[in-house]
């Protein structure tokens, strides 16, 4: 027997049979009507979860990183300066991505755990001459959701590009392109779009796309936008071979996400926030991350004083639930726990159950039944 795992990551998140029917499809050509037909609902279907009319949306495989990696190297050129606005390991990444292709990067950081407060981003663009700003919605390595709609009113009217970083936030956590006055918006298919990973998503507004029009060139071949543009305006041309049936998945998903709506799937992703934190604390968990700015996409649990983290995982693993390690200066002191994506509220039973028969069978004193007890009525 395959044991099926609960995968409860903050990315990958576990894939709807419906997507992952649609990955299965046969493979077609990449040309054929029927997948570009798919390819531009794909397209139309990631503009509307940006909230945009006007974004151009640019689907390409590979990654979140290629994702971060195509938002700068398109709008920040060498010898520039950037602002990167960092809530952890992923903010950082801005920093290291700069650094490659001879952008100044100015780090403003957070304490781990903690958010940079909008006073500081002004100060900062008051006292600099930068050409954008990066922002992680949510950091992956802290939980940390940024205060997005208040650096939108420090940003609005400025001529810095605005670069939001919404891997693991986009399809659970509200982000509205053309009223925020985003620049660049980008995201992976397989956290809270729930998706399998593989695939590179940014919408650019027509300022960011003008910007790169400003150069004839820039430091990539795969990763600048305007190779790929005539594809995305047109998916029957080619400039090089799509992933096809990632492709028709993420159509699938999106397709599912809309009918869910956003409002619904936005308040369902809040919710399950607050459920699984109420369950956590009737475990007499500790969560790392401030509570002004936590996000409804994942938690980030301490753990408690004398537990393992490999023992710990190992034992919620052995009933049927993954979660993650914790990154950087929290590893081995803290877990990551995933709630986004088609994630149901069995599912999230499931989870709390696996982590306090963990935490039963490593000695820890709970109360049987109390982390379902807690999350059920709010699920
Ligand atoms: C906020 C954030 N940005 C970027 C990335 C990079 O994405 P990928 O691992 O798909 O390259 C991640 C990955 O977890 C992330 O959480």
């Amino acid at each position: 027997m395959i044991n099926e795992t609960l995968t409860m990551i903050p990315g990958p998140t576990p894939v709807h049979s419906r997507i992952l029917g649609a990955l299965a499809r046969p493979t077609t050509s990449h040309v054929a009507p029927s997948f570009v037909e798919e390819f531009q609902q794909g397209l139309a279907g990631f503009r509307a979860l940006g909230q945009s009319e006007t974004a151009q949306p640019f689907i390409v495989a590979g990654g979140g990183t290629l994702a971060m990696e195509m938002a700068l190297v398109n709008v920040v050129f060498p010898g520039e300066k950037l602002l990167v606005v960092s809530h952890g390991y992923f903010g950082d990444r801005f920093g290291d991505l700069a650094a490659s292709f001879g952008i100044e990067a100015e780090v403003l950081k957070s304490e781990w755990g903690r958010a940079v407060s909008p006073g500081e981003v002004a100060s900062r663009l008051e006292a600099g001459s930068y050409a954008a700003v990066t922002v992680s919605h949510v950091d992956t390595s802290t939980g940390t959701c940024a205060a997005v709609e208040a650096y939108v009113e420090v940003l609005r009217g400025r001529p810095e590009l605005f670069i939001l970083d919404g891997v693991c936030a986009t399809g659970g956590i509200d982000e509205r392109f053309d009223e925020w006055g985003v620049d660049v918006l980008l995201t992976g298919p397989q956290k809270a779009i729930g998706a399998p990973p593989g695939l590179a998503l940014c919408l650019f507004s027509e300022r960011a796309l003008a910007r790169r029009k400003s150069r004839s060139r820039v430091p990539a071949y795969y990763a600048d936008v305007m190779r790929w543009l005539p594809v995305m305006l047109d998916p029957g041309k080619y400039f090089s071979t799509p992933c096809v049936n990632e492709i028709v998945a993420l159509a699938e998903a999106l397709r599912l996400l809309h009918a869910e709506g956003l409002p619904a799937r936005f308040a369902r992703h809040r919710r399950i926030a607050l459920a699984v934190r109420a369950g956590l604390d009737a475990l007499g968990l500790k969560l790392f991350t401030a509570e002004d700015c936590r996000a409804d996409t994942l938690s980030v649990v301490l753990l408690p004083e004398g537990i393992a983290d490999a023992a710990f995982r190992k034992e919620v693993a052995s009933r049927g639930v993954v979660v993650a390690g914790g990154l950087g200066p929290i590893a081995g002191k803290a877990f990551r726990l995933g709630h986004m994506g088609n994630i149901n509220a069995a599912e999230i039973v499931e989870a709390l159950g696996a982590i306090e028969g963990g935490l039963v069978a490593l000695g820890v004193p709970v109360t049987p039944g109390a982390a379902v007890a807690a999350a059920a009525p709010l699920l």
